[in-house]
């Protein structure tokens, strides 16, 4: 249990933020297939995994999409694999939408009378906490979205195996972009962010910073 720990905290001890990969390391489809599948298996309210992943490989696609990710200047050409989380937009995400109503039955493979009662929690869910609003209920999925991205992160750090998140990045550009490849509806889903994953070309500049453990945790 002890060495399970120590290996699960220095995993969180070395990823970091990296900036820049090395060219000459490319990650296995093996160990990239097991960080998705840290995404795939991620939880999502209501079960609605809102996410999607795009990984782009493609050069061409890179070099257009650099003007677009200010954020990922170095990330962009240097990654082995640069995977975009896209996001459900709030009409895909209706409690009565194709998507949900396949997702309710035919993922989660719910009986028909279940389907009813969960899809009018998550109406009243939708009306009353997220007030019924575009740019709410969206924000709500990219918050799902994200917690498989931080999944991806800690899980390819297990496995020594660096990474970096980015929200800097202009997102309708990257979606109009995404969408005149053919790759997104850009009505259908938003971009949340990237992460770029590789292995590091050198060591990180700086130490771990964090706050204490007092600082952020209040006991009553
Ligand atoms: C949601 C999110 C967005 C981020 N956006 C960027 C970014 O656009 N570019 C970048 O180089 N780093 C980005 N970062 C990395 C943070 O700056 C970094 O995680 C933070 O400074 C802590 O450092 P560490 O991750 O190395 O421990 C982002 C991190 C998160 C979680």
């Amino acid at each position: 249990m002890e060495d399970k720990k120590n290996e699960i905290l220095s995993a969180y001890q070395f990823r970091h933020a990296c900036k820049v990969f090395d060219t000459n390391q490319k990650i296995s489809d093996e160990n990239f297939h097991f960080i998705l599948e840290t995404g795939r298996l991620s939880p999502s309210s209501f079960g609605l995994e809102p996410w999607r992943f795009v990984v782009v490989q493609e050069q061409e696609l890179r070099e257009k999409l650099k003007p677009v990710a200010g954020g990922a200047q170095r990330q962009l050409p240097t990654s082995s694999h640069l995977l975009f989380i896209l996001t459900r937009r709030e009409s895909e995400l209706k409690f009565d939408s194709e998507y949900v109503t396949k997702l309710m039955k035919e993922v989660q493979k719910m009986p028909e009378e279940v389907v009813k009662f969960v899809s009018n929690m998550y109406r009243m869910f939708t009306e009353i906490e997220l007030e019924n609003n575009e740019q709410l209920i969206y924000e709500w999925a990219c918050k799902q979205s994200y917690i498989a991205m931080g999944n991806m992160m800690t899980a390819a750090a297990q496995i020594g195996i660096d990474s970096c998140p980015v929200e800097g990045i202009d997102r309708e550009k990257v979606a109009s972009i995404f969408h005149d490849e053919g790759i997104m509806n850009k009505h259908e889903f938003g971009v949340a962010c990237l992460v770029a994953f590789g292995y590091r070309s050198e060591d990180p500049h700086r130490q771990k910073t964090r706050q204490s453990i007092e600082e952020i945790v209040v006991w009553r």
